[in-house]
This record gives C-alpha cells, structure tokens and sequence, in this order.
C-alpha cells in the first residue's frame, strides 16, 4: 500500500499523548505552525474534528485532521514528518482520511494550500482533487493566496475501485 514506507505502517485516532510529537511535526512543516494548544482545544473541544494519525513501527511519522461539517469534511493540516517524506505516507494517510470521512457521511472534501506549495498540489492533483478558486492574501504570515482544492469522495471511491488503488 505505502510504496516504501521503512517500517509497518498503521493508522489510528490522535491522542492527547501524540501532542508533544505532533508539535514537533507542525513546526517542521509550517512557517506559521499551529501552537499545540490548538491541537488540545481540537481533540478535546470541537465536536466536529477528527485526527488520524500515520504511524510507522508504532512511531508517529504524520498527521491529517478535518472537519466534517453535513456532508463536507474540510481538511485542517496534513504533515509529515521530513524523515519520512517522499515514502508515500502523505498519499497514504491522505487516502485513509478521505476514506473515513466517506464512511462518516461525507460526500466531498475541501481544503486550502498555497499557492507555492506546488508538492502539496501535486499530490492532491493526484487523488482528484480539482481547483475551484482563489482565497486572496489568505495566509496571514506573508499574505500569500490560498488556492481551494474540492473532491467528490463518492466519486474517488468509484475511480479507486475501478483502478485497484
Ligand atoms: C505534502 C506532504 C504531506 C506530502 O507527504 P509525502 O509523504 O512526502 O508525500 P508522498 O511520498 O506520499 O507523495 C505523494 C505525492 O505527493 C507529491 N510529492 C511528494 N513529494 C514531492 C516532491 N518532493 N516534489 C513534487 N511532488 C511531490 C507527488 O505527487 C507524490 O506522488 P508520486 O510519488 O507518484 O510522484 C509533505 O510534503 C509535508 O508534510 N509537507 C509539509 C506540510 C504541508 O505542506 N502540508 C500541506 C499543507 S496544504
């Protein structure tokens, strides 16, 4: 499944425990990272947030969280850790989360990147995703636009069966 992941890949609901790692991780992969507060407040106050993270031989190695609003999960982050990037683990756990979210009722997904971060594009280009506009000045670190990316979840499940992906 993972393409060459070095390790036993799994996937499971984060924890209040992962926090410390997962700070790690933010600040690795973000110029404006989300302070772990933010990652408390998610997992323990907002009823509509759901956590995955993508552990390798029980390590945490990343992370993507959503937010399923009725029938839209709007993505909050994605990150690897940079000792594991490039292995398949961001399409893997991509793939996981979309799948969950289907299962929870979700019929499409929605998310945020900027518009220099052509590796994140390029994977969501890759799962379906498709632009559908612009949020100017959108990041508030350097005012840099947000493209918005949508999938329909229903419809990636059906290209995925067909394609044996
Ligand atoms: C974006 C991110 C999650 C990708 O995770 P990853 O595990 O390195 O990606 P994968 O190995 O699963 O690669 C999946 C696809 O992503 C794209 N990709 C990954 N690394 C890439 C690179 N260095 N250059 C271009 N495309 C790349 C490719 O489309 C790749 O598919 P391919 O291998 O068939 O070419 C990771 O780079 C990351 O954590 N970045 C920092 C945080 C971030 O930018 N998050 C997104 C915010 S919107």
């Amino acid at each position: 499944m993972v393409k060459s992941a070095p390790g036993e890949v799994g996937f499971r609901p984060m924890e209040l425990s992962d926090l410390s790692r997962i700070e790690v991780i933010e600040n690795h992969s973000f110029s404006a990272p989300w302070p772990r507060q933010a990652f408390y407040n998610e997992l323990v106050f907002n009823q509509f947030a759901h956590y995955t993270v993508v552990t390798v031989d029980g390590i945490v190695a990343g992370y993507c969280g959503f937010w399923l609003i009725l029938d839209e999960a709007h993505i909050t982050n994605i990150a690897i850790h940079p000792d594991y990037r490039g292995t398949g683990l961001g399409e893997a756990t991509l793939l996981y989360v979309m799948d969950l979210a289907r299962k929870l009722g979700a019929d499409k997904m929605t998310l945020e990147v900027r518009v220099s971060n052509t590796v994140a594009q390029s994977l969501y280009d890759k799962l379906g995703f498709t632009r559908a506009g612009l949020r100017k000045e959108y990041y508030t670190d350097n005012k840099e636009d947000a493209i918005i990316m949508w999938v329909t979840l229903n419809e990636h499940a059906e290209r995925n069966a067909h394609t044996g992906n």
